[in-house]
């Protein structure tokens, strides 16, 4: 595994996608992962429409082509018709990792009520060259920060626990947890 970590970064959004609107989403989660990342890491980002097979091709293509060990996506995880991130999330996955929706959920309902209208997940995708763990966040860009504050402490050893590189946190900012050695 080469030691420079490749994070994908995917803005799921009819509008942004179109153009009818800047992507905010996108900058604001780069921006956060400068921040809390200490470790040398590169940032592909995508800004895609909320369309099931184009939200399942570029995630694939971000682990198994770029080999991303972390992909981070925002928006498209409400109740309305277009809203496919999780379920796109899902079907590219072996594993899901429920507890990060709900500890973002949980964080998030502190602050908005409509937080639990979000079905936010994570799942890990596993290819011959290791694995990727993909976050979905939604898409409001004040909800980036709130929810990855909320689970970024456990990434780097559910990173190191997929063959992933090793990733250092600012830990002014985020103490990354990594259990004793048994
Ligand atoms: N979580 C946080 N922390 N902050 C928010 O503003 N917005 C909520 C929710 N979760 C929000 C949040 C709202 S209004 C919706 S509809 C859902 O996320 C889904 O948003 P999405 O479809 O843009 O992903």
């Amino acid at each position: 595994m080469s030691s420079i970590a490749k994070f994908g970064v995917v803005t799921v959004s009819d509008r942004a996608s179109r153009g009818e609107y800047e992507d905010r989403g996108g900058p604001a989660v780069v921006d956060y992962l400068s921040d809390v990342v200490h470790s040398e890491f590169e940032a592909i980002a995508k800004v895609i429409s909320d369309d099931v097979e184009l939200i399942e091709q570029t995630l694939i293509e971000l682990c198994d082509q770029e080999h991303c060990c972390l992909i981070i996506t925002t928006g498209g995880t409400g109740p309305a018709r277009r809203d496919v991130t999780p379920e796109s999330t899902q079907a590219v996955c072996q594993k899901m990792l429920p507890g990060f929706g709900e500890a973002m959920r949980q964080v998030s309902l502190t602050k908005v009520p409509t937080a639990i209208l979000s079905r936010q997940t994570a799942g890990i995708r596993l290819s011959d060259h290791g694995g990727c763990l993909i976050v979905n966040l939604p898409g409001s860009p004040k909800a980036i920060a709130e929810c990855l504050d909320a689970v970024f402490a456990a990434i780097p050893y559910c990173i190191d626990l997929i063959d992933g590189p090793y990733i250092e946190t600012n830990s002014e900012r985020i103490v990354a947890f990594r259990p004793k050695k048994k």
